[in-house]
């Protein structure tokens, strides 16, 4: 498969497809063309298998898992397993760390994995974190580490970490890494064809993209090193038992179908309100990495100002969550969980795929009718 813009995706992983990106999330994953054939893979409804097949029991597999395991995979190149959620992924992976091990992780990451983190300390094991923008810090500890725990961009800061570098630096050390690609996508980026070991998303985002099921993945790479990782992970998944039901595997495929354009209309319209949002008098600050979907801001006044945009806004959806056909927006500290290096005003912005002027028009209003009830 190669990429949106035309260049080669044969990077040393197993390709899927000659396929561009878009054609290939329409073909790929199907049943084999055959007259009077499904178009779609049927959602398998069951807990067992008759006796002596490839497998005996549906929490060790389910041919609807493999349809989507096989997009996702082709996507990122590499071989992908799905899971119950994001945090369901992203425990998996965290269980490559031995007790009582290492991990070195940015300052600030999505709040879950900061939550899973400081568990992880609590039961003996150690957490080194360096902020995300520090190449050099991150460098430095990686000869510490069991395992490499990346995230870019950052949720909610929008701090992008310099991938290409540390992974290369942690496959050169020897240390496992792991990077969650939620926000990017395999659209913007494919982190095994950087170095990364373990690839994490929470599907319930971009790639499933409708807000209606809550689902995760991970996926590792073809070579050796890759497939003796994958078998950890599937083995996790099989015995503690987080996995995905056939119906909602199904409907993140069917969300995938769509993702290169429901991506690119986001990533275009928040490059278009992030343009506008600079110099807005009821913002101080907008944090928008350069590329893809989601920004943040940082509003004049208070957390209760902020709160009331959030609450003034009828076109963009006061929720949690992101990436769905809808845009979001949240104030990320109204959760305890959320780290205080989060500023009290910060309001998180997911774009959907509506009219950027209408998100405009909203957003812009919402802003400017807080601002004057203050004054
Ligand atoms: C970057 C990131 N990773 C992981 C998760 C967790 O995913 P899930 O909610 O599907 O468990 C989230 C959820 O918000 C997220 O934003």
């Amino acid at each position: 498969m190669s990429d949106g813009d035309g260049h080669d995706g044969h990077d040393g992983h197993r390709a899927a497809s000659d396929l561009r990106v878009e054609s290939y999330l329409v073909s790929a994953g199907r049943p084999a063309r055959a007259p009077g054939a499904p178009v779609n893979p049927p959602v398998q409804l069951t807990s067992t298998y008759a006796a002596d097949g490839a497998v005996n029991y549906a929490r060790v597999g389910n041919p609807t898992w493999s349809a989507f395991e096989e997009v996702l995979g082709g996507l990122e190149g590499g071989e992908a397993l799905v899971h119950a959620s994001g945090m369901g992924a992203i425990a998996a992976a965290l269980s490559l760390v031995p007790a009582g091990g290492t991990v070195l992780a940015p300052d600030q990451t999505y709040n879950g994995t900061v939550d899973l983190l400081a568990a992880f300390a609590a039961a003996g094991g150690t957490v080194l974190r360096r902020h995300a923008t520090d190449t050099a810090g991150l460098l430095e500890e990686i000869a510490r580490a069991d395992l490499v725990w990346l995230e870019s961009p950052t949720n909610p800061l929008m701090d992008v970490v310099d991938l290409p570098v540390v992974l290369a630096a942690a496959r050169t050390a020897g240390v496992p890494s792991v990077v969650d690609n939620t926000l990017s996508t395999p659209l913007l980026c494919r982190p095994l064809t950087l170095g990364a070991d373990v690839v994490v998303h929470s599907v319930t985002k971009y790639l499933a993209g409708h807000s209606d099921v809550v689902l995760g993945a991970t996926v590792v790479g073809w070579d050796a090193r890759g497939q003796a990782i994958g078998e950890r992970l599937r083995r996790h998944r099989t015995l503690h038992g987080a996995i995905a039901g056939p119906m909602e595997v199904y409907l993140a495929l069917r969300g995938l179908r769509t993702l290169a354009l429901r991506f690119e209309r986001g990533c275009a319209s928040a490059a278009e309100l992030a343009r506008r949002l600079h110099g807005h008098p009821a913002v101080t600050r907008v944090r928008y990495p350069g590329s893809g979907a989601m920004l943040a801001i940082d509003v004049v006044g208070d957390a209760a100002a902020a709160e009331r945009v959030c609450a003034a806004t009828t076109v963009w959806l006061h929720s949690t969550s992101l990436g769905g056909v809808e845009s979001q927006i949240e104030r990320r500290r109204r959760h305890p969980s959320e780290p205080v290096g989060v500023p009290e005003s910060l309001l998180r912005l997911s774009v959907g795929i509506e009219h950027v002027e209408d998100l405009w028009a909203d957003l812009d209003r919402a802003l400017r009718e807080v601002s004057a009830s203050r004054t």
